[in-house]
């Protein structure tokens, strides 16, 4: 082990501008104008993945954005280890506050700044250069890898779900690692067990066919804006409770094992405004931050459209008013069940005087894997290792639909480990990844290769 963890420091540098060149690629999976740069990544990978050593790399085009496949396996008698990530990245809009160029990567206090950076790139190149950093160095590895990934996760992952139904002796193996999600705090190695879900949904209002003179016509027809305003208002109580019948019928409650877990992971409610510059916290009654956060579902207004925008004044009774509306889900939610008690809902609530349409975005499961697993046992030695500290065991607010696809179809227990922070701005202006984390994530990988093999 030794040698590969002095072949990865004496390699830093090198991994880093390489690094570098993968942030370059404006692989954004969202707009349609970048299919190029989708190609040009997927590309980009496979090259990376035949350096490190991989063996059978493959590109497989889909119908949207390619899914890029690589393994290594010479150990018969060994477990299977399966490495996702995804080298799509999210829109770098509001441009304008970005300090450097999103896809000109910068360092500036040992943190590199670009779009990409923790989320994914920055933390599913880790597995790549740990991989290569065992097969330079001893010329085979611990353990069988196979490597899978997609370009389509920042947009739910839909070619990959379909793949993984038709590809599940290629992606056979015994346990997935993934490292897209967050440590809990600078230097606290963490384990994350449990991933919310996401029902994302879309309410279109409309009154007459056409805009209005809101002298002519106002107060006597109905005002879509003001009625899809009093429809979100109406889907919390006034405890922050979802309104939707039956929303919270399936949630699991809180078992003593995490009231007593989130107990010793002591979050500061205080710190936590702070940092995000608010002076209250706000969400349902009667649960704690962490709770609120990892255990309990929740519905937001992500977004409104609708009338006049523009600078200055406009006398109008717009046609149309759109919300964008999305819940976070925990396990046992159903987000097909939850999506048809929503439209239903919306319905009953609407006045006669607008017509209302209800749509479904995109959904995903909620993922849990138990912290028993010997492979999540496996994982807390490696990051020990690497740490030098015992890590944390947390849940996560985000979502991941594709790792039920996962567990579902492949049978295997997921292991995320992740190297990023909440406060690296993920999806934000200025996303960044601190280098230390990359270090660790290094070592973290490479440990873990290592322990797999006693598995
Ligand atoms: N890496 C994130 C998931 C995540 C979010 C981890 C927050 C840690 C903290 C992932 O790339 C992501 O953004 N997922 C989307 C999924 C959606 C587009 C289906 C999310 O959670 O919004
Ligand atoms: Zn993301």
């Amino acid at each position: 082990m030794e040698n590969v963890i002095n072949y990865i420091k004496n390699n830093f540098d090198n991994y880093l501008e390489e690094l570098k060149e993968y942030l370059k690629i404006p692989s954004i999976s969202t707009l349609d104008n970048h299919k190029n740069e989708m190609q040009n990544c997927a590309e980009f990978v496979a090259n990376k993945f035949k350096n490190a050593g991989l063996e059978n790399i493959k590109i497989f085009q889909t119908n949207r954005h390619p899914i890029v496949y690589a393994d290594w396996l010479h150990k018969p008698d060994k477990p299977t280890v399966l490495i996702y990530g995804h080298y799509d990245v999210q829109p770098v809009d509001p441009i304008e506050l970005w300090k450097s160029n999103p896809f000109e990567p910068v360092i500036i206090d040992n943190k590199i700044y670009a779009r990409g950076a923790n989320d994914n790139k920055g933390q599913n190149f880790v597995h790549i250069k740990s991989v290569e950093a065992f097969i330079k160095s001893y010329g085979e590895l611990p353990v069988n890898v196979k490597f899978l990934f997609e370009g389509e996760e920042e947009i739910g992952s839909g070619s990959l779900s379909k793949f993984l139904k038709e590809n599940r002796e290629l992606l056979k193996c015994d346990t997935l690692v993934v490292s897209d999600t967050s440590m809990y705090a600078p230097n606290t190695p963490t384990i994350t067990y449990g991933l919310r879900g996401l029902l994302y949904m879309e309410i279109e209002v409309t009154a007459a066919d056409r805009d209005l003179h809101s002298g002519s016509f106002g107060g006597a027809v109905a005002n879509p804006i003001n009625e899809l305003a009093k429809i979100i208002s109406k889907l919390q109580d006034k405890n922050g409770k979802v309104t939707v019948p039956n929303f919270y019928k399936d949630v699991l409650p809180i078992s003593k094992f995490e009231k007593e877990n989130f107990k010793k992971l002591k979050f500061s409610d205080k710190q936590f405004a702070k940092q995000l510059k608010v002076k209250e916290l706000n969400g349902e009654k009667g649960f704690s931050t962490l709770e609120r956060l990892w255990v309990r579902p929740t519905l937001d207004c992500n977004g409104i459209i609708g009338g006049f925008t523009e600078k200055g004044a406009k006398t109008v009774l717009p046609s149309k008013a759109v919300a964008k509306v999305s819940m976070r889900l925990v396990p046992n939610q159903e987000p097909l069940k939850i999506a048809k008690e929503f439209s239903k809902y919306i319905k009953s609530i609407s006045p006669k005087s607008v017509k209302v349409d209800v749509r479904m975005l995109h959904y995903g499961y909620p993922a849990m894997t138990s912290i028993e697993n010997k492979s999540i046992k496996t994982a807390a030695i490696a990051l020990e290792k690497a740490f030098k500290k015992k890590p944390v065991f947390t849940r996560e607010g985000g979502s991941i639909p594709i790792i039920v696809d996962f567990i579902k179809q492949l049978k295997v227990p997921a292991i995320l480990m992740g190297f990023g922070l909440d406060t690296d701005d993920i999806h934000s202006p200025n996303e960044h990844f601190r280098l230390e984390n990359f270090e660790k994530g290094l070592y973290s990988s490479a440990y873990f290769l290592n322990e797999m093999a006693n598995n």
